[in-house]
């Protein structure tokens, strides 16, 4: 067994998730790599950032406030970077011309331009894998319907909706985070942050935006800042795009519908994803993580069914195939989707692959236009 060793760069919420998946990954008993968390990396170096990690991961042997250290230390092997938006491009860059292999987080740049470059500079250095990290496409029902794109089971595609809602914004004595800043976060707003995760199936599927028609709105203008202060909350709030798109097997366009809302009330971290076709549906949410509904019409009854999915996975658990499946579970499929790439070459299917930088600049393409639309007041071509 093979050994990849990682380093951390971003020690919040993602760093934990992270790290917390490669201490599990013989959960996934097929992996031919093993990854290994030796370096971490934060801004700041508090016992609240750092002791849950250097308490819980014996193999850690560097820790240090200055990715540039993370990056040299010839022992790392690949990085793992969590951190706010404005500094994808310098860090992923500085990553992958350091040699490292690179799994960063969503959205691959603050925008368009950074994206364009981080793209630029993995161009260089075709040698080191590069993934952008995106959970939802390993949930099991997901994979069933990426199996089924791929089976072209879904015959002419009617209409496609995807999302992403949270909820917690709706208090309004919720503190401001670099999330809700546009200079941390982006112009993109919610969709950045909520749309790429909302977006990369159906850029998977090759469900193309063709145009874009986009309202975007800020709710809540003003929070505290933790000190006490009113600060401004500058984010778009909610998104919801409306596209024409293509399918590569129809000259025929059809709507594709992305709602991307910080601000949806009853709604913790449902992402959902709905597709309507003349020879089958289905629909799947995280709201009820363990159902896959599919409609399959074959001129009689139009009877929608509900499928328990269990354990389907891409990358085989030692979790028995009937029990339940969660996030944290989604997140160490995906790592495991990037060692097997790593080891192999290629993903074992389409679906089953983590997202690529070229994915990355398509939902850039199209958050860059809907700004526009919103703006114009227009329908934006992409
Ligand atoms: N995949 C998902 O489901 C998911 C969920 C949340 C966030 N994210 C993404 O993960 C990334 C980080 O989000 P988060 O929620 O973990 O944020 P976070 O605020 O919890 O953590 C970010 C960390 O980065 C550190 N940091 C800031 N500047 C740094 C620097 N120069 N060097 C080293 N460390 C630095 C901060 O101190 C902080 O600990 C973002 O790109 C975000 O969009 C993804």
């Amino acid at each position: 067994m093979k050994t990849v060793r990682f380093g951390i760069i971003g020690c919040g919420v993602m760093g934990r998730e992270f790290a917390s998946a490669a201490a599990r990954c013989f959960h996934l008993p097929e992996l031919r790599l093993r990854p290994e968390v030796v370096a971490i990396c934060n801004r700041s170096l508090t016992p609240e950032r750092i002791d849950w990690f250097t308490d819980n991961i014996p193999t850690i042997e560097q820790v240090t406030g200055d990715y540039r250290e993370l990056l040299a230390n010839p022992d790392v092997d690949a990085a793992y970077i969590a951190v706010p938006h404005n500094l994808h491009e310098e860090l992923y860059c500085a990553a992958v011309r350091a040699g490292k292999h690179l799994m960063g987080e969503k959205p691959f740049g603050i925008d368009r331009k950074a994206n364009n470059a981080i793209l630029a500079c993995i161009e260089k250095h075709p040698d080191r894998l590069v993934r952008c990290v995106s959970q939802f496409m390993f949930f099991p029902a997901v994979q069933r319907i990426g199996r089924m794109v791929e089976a072209d089971a879904f015959g002419e595609i009617i209409e496609v909706s995807a999302g992403f809602l949270h909820c917690s914004d709706l208090n309004p004595d919720k503190p401001i985070n670099w999330k809700r800043m546009v200079e941390y976060n982006g112009e993109y707003g919610c969709m950045g942050d909520l749309g790429s995760h909302a977006s990369y199936v159906p850029i998977r599927a090759g469900w193309e935006p063709l145009n874009v028609r986009a309202v975007l709105s800020n709710i809540v203008l003003e929070r505290r800042d933790g000190k006490g202060r009113t600060v401004p909350c500058d984010t778009w709030d909610n998104a919801t795009l409306v596209c024409e798109a293509g399918a590569a097997n129809s000259a025929r366009v059809f709507p594709l519908t992305l709602k991307i809302q910080r601000i949806a009330p009853g709604e913790k971290n449902n992402w959902y994803l709905q597709v309507l076709g003349t020879k089958a549906c289905a629909r799947f949410s995280t709201k009820s993580a363990n159902t896959l509904e599919i409609l399959e019409y074959t001129g009689g009854e139009q009877a929608w069914q509900r499928i328990d999915m269990g354990h389907e996975v891409a990358y085989r658990s030692i979790t028995p195939e009937g029990h339940q499946f969660g996030m944290s579970d989604a997140i160490l499929q995906m790592l495991g989707a990037f060692l097997h790439e790593l080891g192999e070459g290629k993903s074992p299917s389409r679906f089953a692959g983590c997202v690529t930088p070229e994915e990355t600049a398509l939902a850039h393409r199209l958050f860059t236009a809907a700004l526009e639309s919103h703006n114009k007041g227009t329908v934006v071509a992409l």
